[in-house]
């Protein structure tokens, strides 16, 4: 089965073609983050705007690449939430219109959850049931997963999102937007045990607050005027957030005694937060998957994976 994915949930404009929910044709991504940046953040208006101007030729060059005719494609796969209104709108409104006049199936898929399945499409033999963390700019979520129809959400950040707090911290830092990466860069020269942080308690232990955190960060560097290094700060900050990221995620696994855990989602790229990743899985005796770094970030491979697996199981009750 050939299904066609098409993401457009924030800056990407994303089309892939993937055989069998498995075998990874093409995926095409482009974004408008370069436009962006000069802004320190997602403009919705300007991201939306160059998503109708490319989605067209997205699709295009995925079925391109893959050596595929749209006639081929048995189902179209489109992100339906959550995400910015006005991109969310250009990449569902594309792909009914291939649905009507193809006459196509499609379906609507849920972009966190498709994050989850980003490691399908790179690691073999995942078990049911597992614990999967969904870390993004928008998004900072814990969900146990019996089955690919059964993703219940245990925990959510109550106030910022992972990246998010990364993306503030760098701003604080005179670091350009987005901040994960120039944080990651920065603390590779710092030390992370130079400052104690603190994420906040949570009512529940399966939620994440990380706004305290960001709000001590601009106090230190108030009070400090310039006498604490950045790079110890920016090391402190990445060690103390990836620290909480795993101990609930290993938390989520002992409680629901899952012997896996997958991660998803940009902040998933870290690579401090990959190495202590591979820590915590021989110390906890956990199986631990990551997707590649091109398949943390958004894109529509991931989206056609997830609908191929539903729409297999639903035999197509949740398309439009
Ligand atoms: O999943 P994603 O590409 O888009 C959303 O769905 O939000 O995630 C983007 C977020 C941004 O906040 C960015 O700063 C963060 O992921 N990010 C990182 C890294 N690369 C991207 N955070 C920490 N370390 C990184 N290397
Ligand atoms: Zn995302």
């Amino acid at each position: 089965m050939l299904v066609l994915g098409i993401e457009s949930s924030c800056d990407e404009t994303s089309a892939a073609v993937v055989e069998n929910g498995k075998k990874l044709l093409s995926c095409k991504v482009i974004s408008s983050l370069d436009i962006h940046r000069k802004f320190g953040g997602v403009i919705p208006e300007i991201a939306s705007r160059m998503q109708l101007a490319s989605i067209s030729f997205i699709v295009e060059e995925a079925l391109l690449k893959a050596g595929i005719s749209l006639d081929k494609i048995n189902l179209i796969s489109v992100t339906d939430t959550p995400g910015l209104l006005g991109s969310l709108l250009v990449g569902q409104s594309f792909a009914k219109a291939i649905s009507i006049s193809k006459d196509i199936p499609v379906l609507g898929i849920n972009h966190i959850h498709s994050h989850i399945y980003a490691n399908f499409l790179e690691h073999k033999n995942i078990s049911f049931p597992f614990v999967a963390l969904v870390v993004s700019g928008g998004h900072t979520s814990l969900f146990y997963v019996p089955g690919f129809e059964e993703i219940k959400l245990l925990g959510s950040t109550s106030d910022d999102a992972c990246g998010e707090a990364f993306d503030k911290v760098a701003k604080l830092l005179g670091l350009k937007y987005p901040g994960g990466p120039e944080i990651e860069k920065l603390a590779k020269s710092g030390s992370p045990k130079a400052i104690k942080f603190k994420c906040s308690q949570t009512k529940s232990p399966f939620d994440f607050s990380f706004s305290g955190i960001k709000t001590a960060v601009l106090y230190l560097l108030k009070n400090s005027q310039g006498k604490i290094s950045k790079a110890d700060i920016a090391a402190s900050f990445q060690e103390t957030v990836i620290d909480v990221l795993i101990e609930k995620s290993v938390l989520a696994c002992k409680h629901y005694k899952a012997k896996t855990l997958l991660i998803g989602g940009g902040v998933a790229s870290n690579s401090r937060f990959r190495d202590k990743l591979l820590l915590a899985q021989k110390i906890n005796k956990l199986n631990i998957f990551i997707p590649p770094k091109n398949l943390c970030i958004d894109n529509a491979a991931m989206v056609a994976g997830l609908g191929y697996q539903l729409y297999k199981r639903n035999g197509g009750k949740n398309a439009y």
